[in-house]
């Protein structure tokens, strides 16, 4: 079969290299895609926002099932207008895809369901979130409404900051229209896990753990990131914690998802910090974690088409997913500079190390093939060097030699990803 697949970053690249063992994939082809993934697939330079020439491409040549990477076009309909056509595909459509598109909408819906998560108001007007922070305690977090990157969370320590915060996200809308709603919840503390699931609407199964690092610089200082590193499983995740997630978070966010007339079929990543009360949901994403994906998906034992085919079919309950009893763990090579400003265009040296070699795996986030057909930095994170071993000391070792088999001009990395695992 045809497999074509919409985005361009490390997450989908380990899409494709997952699709790119299943057997009954014939062809693979990817929008836009980038110059690792052009190792697994036909790239066309086609924006993952262009939907017209997304479905007039898949029609053309016969695509046989679309997987749907990114969370901006999810939010924008994108599984809609490609049912729309007939054509089969993975993902959340537009009413659903909201669980991330939407902040103060997941917020609503695990209060309304009884699933755990941080006390909070939502707000549209400043005024109001200001008299609200008064009466507050402190620390506090401020969230946009909408999608922001990752970076339209701001955790204040203070009243001075937080009122600045409504300034950033309400009236100067430093993230656009995603602070046209904000949410003020309450700080909780803990460990941070990620989960992702398979859903078919009413049917959920869970994948192997895995923790992200969101900060730029070690010892989780600096800036916020799409994420510099990850590990899987997470040794916080315990079978009594797994437990409690399936009975109060996972089921019960699906079945409140038919309740509302928005059954979600995709994958949902679920956001979890491990409180003293217990786990309680950070947040919702409608889509795979990049680099949660890099680390998971090499972990993975099915053959993912069965299983993107499973959710689309409503037929996930045939599936009995499973993981190697191994560990692996990502280390994002980026740019110097990244989140913030850093150049592009300096070619990638190394890369042919990877060749040949089972368990070291060179996910592409950010790269490009410059004017003489030479892989060069694309973009803040550029590579997303993985490693899988029998556990997670094992794979965190490997991941870190290999992080030096490649280079590049003011290639940054943080040396702790996964240090958390020597205290677990
Ligand atoms: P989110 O995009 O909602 O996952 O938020 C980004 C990051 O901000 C999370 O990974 C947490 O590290 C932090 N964060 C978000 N909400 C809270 C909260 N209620 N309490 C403490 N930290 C939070
Ligand atoms: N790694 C976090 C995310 O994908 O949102």
């Amino acid at each position: 079969m045809k497999v074509f697949i919409i985005g361009s970053g490390g997450r989908e690249h380990a899409i494709a290299a997952s699709a790119a063992k299943s057997p009954r994939v014939d062809k693979l082809y990817c929008a836009p895609g980038n110059a690792g993934i052009a190792s697994l697939a036909e790239c066309v330079p086609i924006g993952a926002m262009e939907f017209d020439r997304l479905i007039a491409f898949a029609k053309e040549k016969e695509i046989d099932f679309t997987i749907i990477g990114m969370d901006d076009p999810l939010a924008g309909g994108i599984v809609d207008a490609f049912e729309a056509e007939g054509l089969k595909v993975f993902g959340p459509r537009k009413n659903a895809a909201i669980l991330e598109a939407s902040k103060a909408f997941s917020k609503d819906l695990m209060k309304k369901y009884g699933i755990p998560t941080a006390a909070y108001e939502n707000f549209t007007d400043p005024a109001e979130a200001l008299a609200y922070l008064e009466t507050a305690k402190f620390p506090i977090v401020l969230k946009a409404d909408g999608l922001a990157l990752g970076k339209g969370v701001l955790i204040c320590q203070t009243l001075e900051e937080a009122k600045d915060g409504v300034k950033t996200i309400m009236e100067d809308k430093k993230f656009g229209a995603a602070g046209n709603t904000m949410v003020i919840e309450e700080f909780m503390t803990g460990r941070e896990v990620s989960v992702l699931s398979f859903v078919d609407g009413k049917t959920i199964r869970i994948m192997s753990s895995a923790q992200d690092h969101k900060r730029a610089k070690d010892g989780d200082q600096g800036l916020n990131t799409g994420g510099m590193g990850t590990f899987s499983p997470s040794p916080f995740y315990t079978e009594k914690v797994d437990e409690f997630c399936r009975k109060y978070i996972y089921q019960p966010t699906v079945d409140a998802m038919v309740k509302e007339g928005r059954p979600f079929t995709g994958v949902i990543f679920f956001g979890l910090m491990l409180t003293e009360d217990g786990p309680k949901v950070l947040e919702y994403n409608a889509r795979f974690g990049d680099p949660e994906a890099q680390v998971v998906l090499p972990r993975m034992k099915n053959d993912i088409i069965d299983v993107m085919e499973a959710c689309v079919d409503g037929k996930l309950d045939t599936i009995d997913l499973q993981f190697e009893d191994n560990a692996a763990v990502c280390v994002v090579l980026a740019s110097e500079g990244y989140p913030v400003a850093y150049e592009k265009g300096f070619p990638i040296r190394g890369l042919e190390k990877f060749d040949g070699k089972e368990d070291y795996f060179c996910f592409h986030a950010g790269s490009a093939f410059n004017g003489d057909g030479q892989i060069v930095t694309n973009g803040g994170r550029v590579l997303g060097v993985t490693a899988t071993g029998k556990d997670l000391k094992e794979a965190r070792a490997k991941a870190y030699e290999a992080a030096e088999w490649v280079d590049f001009d003011h290639k940054y990395m943080r040396h702790d990803i996964g240090k958390a695992i020597d205290e677990a």
